[in-house]
């Protein structure tokens, strides 16, 4: 019964595929508006916040803003990185955000130096998935995904939902990334991809999930040659997470409080506050715990307050001291807003 070797099933179960996303679909989700101006853009900014952060998030929190604040590629290109890693604060992982800002002074060095030039001044991404992938951040299934939901265009990518669902559905235990590639596109609707592609995702999201699949209510189950043993057929996310202890000094002088900005490849940018020694610790006065995760860490935070002359112990070239309105325009770690709530909490700062 494999899809690819029997073209009546294969189109039969398209079409229950496309059935089921029409009831069932999450059509509300603002990237699928496809009348929506400067689609592309957008299936852009979506896609890459995607990449990391759960669909609720971005939603409620990031999308629209993000958007509001760098309507196109041109207002983006013309922002300095600081402001973007501001606009992207909270998101986490902001090489993702550095990337996109480069992504779009590229596009639009192109479109000026270019005869080619995509399609108008406003939005010069590229369509082609071969272009789209030499541009920062953009790896094989977000390049297929802006081709397909940004320009309609009929390619196939995968993603770690997509891949579960190709898994079972050729019981494969387990699959290069070549293999998924060419299933993904055996089963591809060329009449409608967009419909067909946003239906996978929503499938792996809803229906076809890592612990207990849905198989029972599932528009694929008629073709599915891993259902009666899912397990055997789903990869388990292999990433480990290792626990950390930190220790980080609050230094408050004047109603000003002290952040270092990070050098760091992952925080590079960002404002964060101040690691201190052992030796600094006995010292100040414990403030509490917070606990965070972030990448692979499971963070214990302890917070300590200490005394202001010890700021010499750190690096003075690179501490600076910020009142709370100028912080409301830094670019942020998800950590220090963390810390500076629990601040507020403490009627400290
Ligand atoms: N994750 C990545 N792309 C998505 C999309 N278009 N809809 C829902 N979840 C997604």
């Amino acid at each position: 019964m494999d899809c690819k070797l029997n073209p009546t099933k294969l189109k039969n179960a398209q079409k229950a595929l496309l059935g089921w996303y029409a009831i069932y679909g999450r059509h509300h989700l603002p990237w699928r508006d496809r009348l929506a101006p400067n689609r592309a853009y957008r299936v852009l900014i979506s896609e890459i916040m995607l990449q990391q952060t759960q669909v609720k998030a971005v939603l409620e929190h990031f999308y629209f803003p993000f958007l509001e604040r760098f309507p196109n590629l041109h207002s983006l290109s013309e922002a300095n990185v600081s402001e973007v890693l501001h606009a992207w604060q909270g998101l986490g992982y902001y090489s993702r955000a550095r990337n996109l800002h480069k992504l779009a002074q590229i596009c639009i060095h192109n479109s000026k130096t270019s005869t080619l030039a995509p399609q108008g001044r406003e939005n010069p991404l590229p369509c082609d998935i071969y272009l789209l992938r030499k541009l920062p951040g953009i790896g094989a299934y977000t390049a297929g995904a802006i081709a397909c939901f940004g320009f309609d265009l009929p390619v196939s990518f995968v993603d770690s939902n997509i891949k579960r669902i190709l898994l079972r559905l050729f019981a494969l235990h387990s699959a290069t990334p070549s293999l998924l590639e060419s299933k993904a596109k055996s089963i591809l609707n060329f009449q409608e991809p967009f419909n067909h592609n946003q239906a996978l995702l929503d499938l792996g999201a809803l229906l076809c999930l890592p612990k207990s699949p849905k198989c029972g209510d599932c528009p694929l189950s008629g073709c599915c040659l891993g259902k009666e043993n899912w397990q055997d057929f789903t990869q388990s996310k292999s990433m480990q997470t290792t626990k950390k202890t930190l220790h980080y000094g609050i230094f408050i002088q004047d109603s000003t409080i002290a952040l270092l900005k990070s050098n760091e490849k992952l925080y590079f940018g960002l404002y964060n506050f101040p690691q201190i020694p052992l030796s600094l610790i006995k010292s100040s006065q414990k403030l509490g715990i917070l606990k965070h995760s972030y990448t692979k860490y499971n963070l214990e935070t302890e917070i300590y307050l200490c005394p202001l002359m010890a700021s010499d112990f750190l690096n003075k070239d690179s501490l600076e001291f910020f009142t709370r309105d100028s912080l409301e325009s830094l670019p942020l770690s998800a950590l220090s807003l963390k810390i500076l709530k629990f601040l507020r909490t403490k009627g400290l700062f």
